[in-house]
Parts: C-alpha cells; sequence; structure tokens
C-alpha cells in the first residue's frame, strides 16, 4: 500500500521585518544577515496568535467536510506549546469542528516533533487504511531581541494530511536515525526565549547529517545518484548549506550542481519567513514542490531537532502532487504581508498578555485568535 502526505497546508503571520532593516538597526553588515545566515524576511505574529491559532489556520486551508469524515489521528508537533498538560490537539477539535472519534496528541522534541508525527501517522495508516491523519507543525521561533539568534526567529505551521494513494510524497518507509543526550539548544518552562549554543548546534547538525547518510548508505546499499534532491531542517538556510556543503568533492560536480540548484528552490519561502522549528523541513518540502519540483523525483529528508534526535528518509514524489498543494494561495500569502517596522516589531514582541485579556475582534487580522484569559485558561475563537 502507498503511503503518504496528500495535502498541505501553510500558514504564516501577516506582518514581517526586512533582515537588512533588522541588520541595520542592530548595527550589523547587512551582508552577515543576507548572506552568512542567509535569511531576507521574518514573520512576525500578534499578541493573539500562538502555536494553536496558526495550527488552525494552516490545517482550515487544506481540510474538506471529506478529510474530517475519515481523520482517525491528529498530531501536532511544537515547542512553543501554550499548555504544560493539554496538548495543542486539543484546543484544534473546536476550531476546526472536528469529529471527536479521533486520537489525538502533541509530541515535543524540538524541530524533530513533526517528523516523528508523521512516521506514526504512517503507521496509523498502514493499519487503518480507510482512515486519514492529520500532522501539523507549528512554532513560533524566539530567541530574544538583540541576542545573536534574533535574526534566525519566526513563526508559521504547516499542516499535512496522511493517507493511502497520497497525491503529493509517498514515504517509503526507508529511514535511519538517531538520538544523543546534547546540550545545543533548549527552552526551560520558565522561558518564552529559548537558549542556544549556536556554533555547537550548527557542529551537531552536521555530524549527524554526516552519520545519518553513511548509516542510510549501508542500511539500503544506496548512493547519491538514488536522489536528485535532498531536504533539510532549515531553522536558517545557511544551516542546510553547511550540511549540503559535506558531500562537495565526495560527489561528481555535475551532481552537487544539481543538489545545490535543488536546495535553492527549496529555502526560497524559509529566506521569506525565518524559522518555523518543527515546521522548517516541511517549508523546505513545499518550497521545492513550488519552485522546481518534478514528478517521480526521490527526495532524501534531513529531519533535526536539538538535544537531539535526527532522522533520514526517502520519499518519491508524485505525479499529481501539484493537485495537493494550492500553490496560488501560498504565493498570495507570502506576497500580501505587510512589512513592520523594527521599532514595531520590538513593542509587539514585549506584550504578553495577562489572565483577565479579553482581544478586541475588531482589531484581529487573523481567522483564528486568542480571544480571552480567563481564570488563567486560554480561549479561542475563530472569526466570521
Ligand atoms: N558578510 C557575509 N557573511 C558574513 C559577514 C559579512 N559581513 N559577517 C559574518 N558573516 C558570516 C560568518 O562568516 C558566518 O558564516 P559561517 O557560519 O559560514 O562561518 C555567519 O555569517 C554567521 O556569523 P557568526 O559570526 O558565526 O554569527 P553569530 O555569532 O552572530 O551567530 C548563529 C550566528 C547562527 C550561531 C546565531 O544566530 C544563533 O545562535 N542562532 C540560533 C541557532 C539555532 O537556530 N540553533 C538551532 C538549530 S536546530
Amino acid at each position: 500500500m502507498n503511503i503518504g502526505i496528500d495535502k498541505i497546508g501553510f500558514y504564516t503571520p501577516k506582518d514581517y521585518i526586512d533582515i537588512v532593516e533588522l541588520a541595520k538597526a542592530r548595527d550589523v553588515d547587512p551582508n552577515k544577515f543576507t548572506i552568512g545566515i542567509g535569511q531576507d524576511k521574518q514573520a512576525v505574529p500578534r499578541p493573539y496568535e500562538d502555536a494553536v491559532t496558526m495550527a488552525a489556520s494552516s490545517a482550515d486551508s487544506i481540510l474538506t467536510e471529506a478529510d474530517k469524515a475519515s481523520l482517525g489521528l491528529l498530531i501536532v508537533g511544537t515547542e512553543s506549546s501554550v499548555d504544560e498538560s493539554k496538548s495543542t490537539a486539543a484546543f484544534l477539535m473546536d476550531l476546526l469542528e472536528l469529529p471527536e472519534d479521533i486520537r489525538s496528541f502533541e509530541i515535543k522534541q524540538a524541530c524533530y516533533g513533526a517528523t516523528a508525527g508523521l512516521q506514526t501517522a504512517y503507521d496509523f495508516v498502514s493499519q487503518n487504511p480507510d482512515k486519514k491523519a492529520l500532522v501539523i507543525a507549528t512554532d513560533i521561533a524566539r530567541y530574544g531581541i538583540k541576542t545573536p539568534g534574533e535574526v534566525t526567529q519566526g513563526a508559521g505551521s504547516v499542516a499535512m494530511i496522511v493517507s493511502q494513494n497520497p497525491r503529493v510524497l509517498k514515504l517509503n518507509y526507508k529511514s535511519v536515525y538517531m538520538t544523543k543526550n546534547v546540550g545545543d539548544f533548549w527552552r526551560p518552562t520558565f522561558s518564552k526565549t529559548a537558549f542556544a549554543r549556536g556554533k555547537y548546534s550548527n557542529e551537531i547538525y552536521v555530524d549527524f547529517f554526516k552519520t545519518l547518510w553513511e548509516k542510510y548508505q549501508t542500511k539500503y546499499s544506496a548512493t547519491i545518484d538514488d536522489f536528485s534532491t535532498l531536504l533539510f531542517h532549515i531553522p536558517y538556510t545557511k544551516m542546510g548549506t553547511k550540511a549540503l556543503r559535506t558531500l562537495e568533492g565526495k560527489i561528481p560536480d555535475d551532481k552537487y550542481a544539481e543538489l545545490t540548484e535543488h536546495y535553492q528552490q527549496s529555502i526560497k519561502f524559509s529566506r521569506e519567513v525565518g524559522n518555523l522549528y518543527t515546521g522548517s523541513l516541511y517549508l523546505g518540502l513545499l518550497s521545492y514542490l513550488i519552485n522546481g519540483a518534478r514528478s517521480g523525483e526521490e527526495l532524501l529528508m534531513f529531519s533535526y531537532g536539538s538535544g537531539a534526535v535526527g532522522e533520514l528518509y526517502s520519499a518519491e514524489i508524485q505525479k499529481d502532487f501539484a493537485s495537493g498543494i494550492v500553490s496560488e494561495n501560498v504565493l498570495k500569502m507570502l506576497n500580501e504581508r505587510k512589512k513592520m517596522s523594527i521599532s514595531d516589531y520590538e513593542k509587539i514582541y514585549q506584550i504578553e498578555y495577562q489572565n483577565g485579556t479579553i482581544v478586541d475582534p475588531e482589531a484581529v487580522e487573523s481567522k483564528f485568535y486568542l480571544s480571552e484569559i480567563k481564570d488563567n485558561e486560554r480561549l479561542y475563537k475563530k472569526n466570521k
């Protein structure tokens, strides 16, 4: 049975900051941010947006009534959830008007959560072929104003429906993975912003990729010629470039040139949005599908979540992949965003809603929003 991704939906907030303006405000050479880090814009969420509202928006953009009726599993991968107990998935039941006879939960392992969700969804559909699974990656990446990580922030969500006979991507179930207890990035429960040993994180990420590629070749007698495209977890686009460069000189030059060209197509959206944490690899997939992919291509996907878990797996682009992604909507969303000044971004960044907050619906620009915090409970609404 063929199982994989049947549809992909995407959401990112309506405001962004320009990375050159951020560099100037921080007294940094803009080339460091645009070339050295590899970013152009960064999504800025409003205070009434969070992992729940963004997840609702990305899923809402693809879910039909027929999808809802056949859903058996809902998994949300996030590392910026709003509750230490209740899962982001449970909040989505009302917002998306989902039937109650589904299994749902949240997965946390830094940026790896959605990949764990996809592999679990694969197993679920293989046991329940008539059912579908909804896997959502949703995050707000925050390091703090004037920190080294500030340029690698971002926000957004990617939703994927997993089913049999998928239109977009067949998961081959060829996969290698590894886990190590590593202190490269962490966010204690008391903190809204992450802590990172950024350069160490780069090293671990590249080491994981190298180790997993060795393992993959051995386990499946694979060579680089089996793949035309490598997709990477891209918290900022330079990071994937570093992993890709480990192949330079080790594979034929024309193969390296092909992989580099395809990598450039896969990072277009990340340059525009920034870090999605769990969604970064899947935004790269969406970018590649819209900007370069051909049906029948074999992809190798590198998922990495600090802390750290890595997984390298293969997948095949399907004949009708374009019908499972609404390219016009994705491009419209990216193109219709508004640029926010650095000073407005700094003001919005500091706002933290407290118990008792009631949000004025007239001031809300997103479809789903945090409407109120009452008795310390976060309550959400859908804009009519
Ligand atoms: N023009 C072009 N490139 C420039 C430049 C300029 N004027 N100035 C610096 N650069 C390059 C550097 O050479 C470096 O490139 P390299 O990484 O290929 O060597 C890059 O820009 C970054 O410079 P660096 O001095 O290392 O930046 P930094 O100390 O500000 O730290 C990060 C950068 C990425 C480590 C930091 O932003 C961070 O910690 N981010 C969060 C890390 C993260 O996301 N971790 C989780 C990953 S899963």
